[in-house]
């Protein structure tokens, strides 16, 4: 026995000079989201010592499953977009989750109570114009607004006459885009971005799972699974510094909030491109790149937001995933400037987790606003809305609300927006998503801070499998180095 303990401890002694500096931990996360969570499991389910520091209560990050209705709500991401060579998707089927799909079935009305032609709305919102790339690119607003233009005049003459419905349409149109990218004005995003979708269906549920469920199946807590033993996950520990080190012998040092610090051989930083703007100039010791300090600086951070209403029972249509809320020019003209915010709602969706619940959809500058307002408001003029696009069109009194929630994804300082997306500038720095995903060197050349998360990624930014593929590009960033298998190459990460 005491052999064998000295051994082991000698054998330990030994072993850490050999690997590096000695450090308690092989990698610090920082941050549990998508992209945290999949680094430090791979991680740790490959042997590593990981250690996982989150900020807030939960893990989850920009994915949050509430109890809510007769079900559950997700307050954050709400769809598996794709399911081919998709990480969420696949961890779902191997574990035999029935996801189901929610296409978009649009059901639209005005704002006088009426209903427009309800085929020709939908016709006109599958006329999905960003498909096609303008060389050069311009805003998506003045590109959609010119290609919608030419294929009423030759196809639907008669719609020209309705200057109102065309002004308001397109109004809508610009909503849907900026509930899509999280902008606050169409014309603030660029055509031909650089975001590739995943094949297949692009509305894919976890329904009364939850997104909760990919966390946990990546966490061996699913169906009641026993975690992962090499990964010790703090809650409630906001990092507020990591030391970056210089020499090789040195560890990277994680201070946080409440006084505690922790050293590890390497950090991987999953912070949101929200965080990294409000906080990138005092959360590492030493400035970072000035390539990184750029990308931080002009990629955009949007914001799209729900307020969540839950019912008696529902008193909508069946079938429909998105009442559609059109105005009418002089309605919108007759709406007090306080209440502006609720001409900028995009419609109410039926989320799938639930089947008594409403969610309207927000962004943008109205998005924050509504963060802020007080909730017995934002909750009587939801329900305003719903009565005079719906209800008068139903001929139905929309009942009271039996449950109200909101989402803060703007005010929560440790997200400060919803995702990423390319704004205009976006061509002019073509590098700026990969520059976010440098690692900082030492003065060996070896990555010892990394770095994760949605906006990180060039091709699948501002998704959950996107952010999760980042978690793995670094985790694998640490293993090919660590096992030294040669895959490594420092001169990948110069510029
Ligand atoms: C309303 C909304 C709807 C969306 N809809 C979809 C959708 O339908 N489909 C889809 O694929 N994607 C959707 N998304 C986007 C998706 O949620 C994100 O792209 C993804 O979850 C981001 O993961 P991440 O790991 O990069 O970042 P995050 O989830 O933000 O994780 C970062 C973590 O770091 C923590 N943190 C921050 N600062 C500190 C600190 N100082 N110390 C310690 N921890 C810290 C945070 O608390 C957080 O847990 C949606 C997002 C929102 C907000
Ligand atoms: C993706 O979904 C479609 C539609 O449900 C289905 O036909 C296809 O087989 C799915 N693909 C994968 C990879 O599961
Ligand atoms: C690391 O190396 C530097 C420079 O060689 C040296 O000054 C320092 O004492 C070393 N630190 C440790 C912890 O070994």
């Amino acid at each position: 026995m005491e052999f064998l303990l000295l051994v082991c401890v000698f054998g330990l002694a030994v072993a850490a000079p050999a690997d590096g500096p000695n450090a308690a931990y092989d990698t610090i996360v920082i941050g549990m989201g998508s992209a945290g969570t999949t680094a430090a499991t791979e991680l740790a389910q490959s042997g590593r010592k990981v250690l996982a520091l989150e900020a807030q209560d939960r893990i989850g990050g920009r994915v949050h499953t509430l109890p809510f209705g007769d079900g559950l709500v997700e307050l954050g991401a709400e769809w598996i977009h794709g399911n081919v060579s998709s990480r969420t998707y696949a961890l779902a089927t191997k574990h035999n989750i029935d996801t189901k799909l929610q296409p978009l079935m649009l059901d639209p009305y005005r704002s006088d109570g009426t209903k427009p032609d309800v085929a020709m709305v939908r016709e006109l919102v599958d006329l999905d114009f960003t498909e096609e790339q303008p060389n050069p690119p311009e805003a998506v607003g003045t590109f959609v607004t010119k290609k919608f233009m030419e294929y009423i005049t030759k196809n639907k003459p008669d719609l020209l006459k309705d200057q109102d419905f065309i002004t308001e349409f397109l109004e809508f149109s610009n909503l849907l885009t900026n509930n899509l990218e999280s902008s606050n004005d169409w014309n603030d995003v660029i055509t031909g971005g650089s975001y590739e979708h995943l094949g297949g269906p692009q509305a894919i549920s976890w329904h009364r799972h939850g997104y909760k469920a990919f966390f946990d199946i990546m966490l061996n807590k699913y169906n009641n699974g026993p975690g992962l033993p090499n990964l010790d996950i703090k809650l409630n520990t906001e990092v507020t510094r990591v030391v970056t080190p210089q020499h090789p012998n040195e560890t990277v040092t994680v201070e946080c909030k409440d006084g505690s610090s922790y050293t590890a051989k390497h950090a991987i930083v999953t912070v949101s491109l929200g965080v990294l703007k409000a906080k990138h100039t005092t959360l590492f010791s030493l400035p970072l790149p000035l390539e990184k300090q750029t990308a931080i600086e002009k990629v955009s951070m949007g914001v799209v937001g729900k307020v969540i209403l839950s019912f008696e029972k529902a008193w909508w249509p069946k079938d429909v995933t998105l009442f559609a809320f059109i105005w009418k020019g002089d309605d919108k003209k007759n709406v007090p400037a306080e209440d502006y915010w609720t001409t900028r709602i995009l419609g109410a969706h039926p989320p799938m987790g639930s089947s008594n619940t409403l969610t309207l959809w927000t962004s943008g500058e109205v998005a924050k606003q509504v963060e802020k307002l007080p909730e017995e408001i934002v909750k009587s003029k939801c329900v305003a809305l719903l009565q005079r696009f719906m209800g008068d069109a139903l001929k139905i009194t929309v009942p009271v609300p039996t449950g109200f929630l909101r989402s803060t994804w703007y005010l929560n300082p440790y997200t400060r927006g919803s995702y990423s997306y390319d704004n205009l500038e976006a061509p002019r720095y073509p590098l700026a998503r990969k520059w976010l995903s440098y690692p900082l060197l030492d003065s060996a050349g070896e990555p010892r801070v990394l770095f994760a998360g949605e906006a990180t990624n060039e091709r699948h930014f501002s998704t959950v499998h996107g952010a999760s593929e980042t978690g793995r590009r670094e985790a694998e960033r640490l293993l090919l180095m660590i096992r030294g298998d040669g895959n490594f190459n420092v001169k990948d990460f110069k510029l």
